[in-house]
């Protein structure tokens, strides 16, 4: 073969590579973040329960539920902030084309694989948080502390008041019931949120707002 043929393959700049990867990763991302293997990267246990973590991933159902309850109270366009309870974000995501906007704030890396909306959080410094994370600026906050303690709970809790613009919907044991109404005026659902594992204590939601979830 001739050198010259290769004169005749058209060549992309570097530039125009850069872009059509753009527009594929974009793509791909409309389509519901599905790899080539055909894996969806929002599915629940995708990042596997890491216990040492204080991981407890909901039921597939109950993270359904409580999607469904953020995007009905965060109403047209609404915002939502997912504070230490990435399933419910997933599940939110696997929705995507709804009118609403999340973030998932969460102390575990592994789920900076979400890009722009993965916001680094810990409990422990409850108000060290990106600048331009507004105060006020979300419609509905949705939390899960990692531990059944009412340091956690009030450390917690003063990052979703910050965050929210009122609505509050909290998870957590049966056992902090009085807690969550101290810090956070919240009153327990009928709803009874299930995990993907049996857990040996009770769990409740908690709201603060006429909900779906009783
Ligand atoms: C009880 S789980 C709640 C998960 C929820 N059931 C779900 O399925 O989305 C507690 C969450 O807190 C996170 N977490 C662990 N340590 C934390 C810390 N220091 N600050 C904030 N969140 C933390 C865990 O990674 C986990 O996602």
């Amino acid at each position: 073969m001739d050198d010259d043929d290769d004169d005749d393959i058209p060549q992309l700049s570097s530039h125009t590579l850069a872009a059509l990867q753009e527009f594929y990763f974009e793509q791909q991302q409309r389509e519901g973040m599905k790899t080539s293997q055909g894996f969806n990267q929002y599915s629940i246990g995708s990042i596997e329960e890491d216990w040492q973590l204080s991981q407890f991933w909901y039921s597939d159902e109950t993270a359904s539920c409580l999607a469904n309850e953020a995007v009905v109270a965060a109403g047209k366009g609404g915002r939502i902030a997912c504070v230490s309870a990435p399933s419910v974000y997933q599940k939110l995501k696997e929705q995507d084309g709804k009118d609403f906007s999340a973030c998932i704030l969460e102390y575990d890396k592994r789920f900076s694989v979400y890009g722009e909306e993965f916001i680094f959080y810990d409990y422990n410094h409850p108000l060290n948080l990106p600048e331009n994370l507004l105060p006020h600026s979300f419609d509905i906050v949705i939390a899960d502390p990692p531990y059944l303690s009412e340091e956690c709970l009030q450390k917690t809790a003063e990052t979703i008041k910050y965050l929210t613009k009122g609505k509050i919907l909290l998870c957590t044991g049966a056992i902090m019931e009085e807690q969550a109404a101290k810090h956070l005026g919240v009153k327990i659902c009928k709803f009874i949120p299930k995990h993907s594992r049996n857990l040996a204590n009770e769990f409740r939601c908690y709201v603060n707002y006429a909900s779906g979830l009783d």
